[in-house]
């Protein structure tokens, strides 16, 4: 499969995701990487890679005319036949359209248990802040299909984190995120794999191969 990744930042699962294909857990290659943020890590690593980029939107401070969502979906579907969306910490809305033709193919990953934590302004760091100040014993990576709105489409998968009394917000950054680069890969391989089926009410349920 063709696979796209979106980033506005360090790009660590995209990172995992690309490492990944490499060694064929995915049946997959990246594609192509769309920022927002030129020079963020996820996109020097793709130009390290040799891995196509885009910038979508441009920035609003320089008068750079960016491209428009219609001639982003035709470079998504015509230029670089991509199959699937992975959202990795890409801090904006997919455009409607592309939500739209890229229904139930598109996926993104969240640093907490959905649906807590989440939606507009659960972001970085301020999503672990609100997990410590809510006193939660646990907390972890959800994988969710991606609809017009934030961190509100059907769940995918979750992996469960303790939380401790003692934790800062970093320390449960970084232990969700080693959970993240275990469980993004998995449902991108079983995406690839054609392993995800709906139930009839509209859940994603992924096999995991018989493991
Ligand atoms: C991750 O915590 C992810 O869950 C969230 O944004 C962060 C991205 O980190 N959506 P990275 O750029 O993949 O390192």
């Amino acid at each position: 499969s063709h696979l796209a990744v979106f980033v506005s930042g360090g790009g660590s699962n995209f990172k995992s995701i690309h490492a990944a294909c490499q060694r064929g857990q995915i049946k997959g290659e990246v594609a192509l990487v769309v920022s927002n943020v030129p020079t963020c890590g996820g996109v020097l690593y793709a130009q390290d890679h040799d891995i196509p980029t885009l910038i979508y939107p441009a920035s609003k401070k320089k008068s750079v005319e960016g491209m428009t969502a219609d001639e982003l979906l035709s470079a998504l579907k015509h230029q670089f036949e991509v199959d699937f969306i992975l959202l990795a910490g890409y801090l904006r809305l997919i455009p409607p359209e592309i939500v739209r033709a890229y229904n139930c193919r598109i996926l993104n990953i969240h640093p907490a248990l959905l649906p807590a934590f989440g939606g507009k302004g659960f972001y970085g760091m301020r999503v672990h802040e609100a997990v410590v100040a809510s006193g939660a014993r646990f907390s972890g990576p959800t994988v969710h299909f991606v609809d017009e709105e934030f961190d509100r489409g059907p769940i995918l998968a979750q992996r469960a984190v303790p939380v401790y009394p003692s934790d800062t917000p970093g320390d449960v950054q970084a232990r969700v995120l080693r959970q993240e680069h275990i469980v993004y890969p998995e449902c991108v391989a079983a995406l690839c794999d054609g392993r995800v089926s709906w139930r009839d009410d509209g859940v994603p349920i992924l096999w995991d191969g018989g493991k």
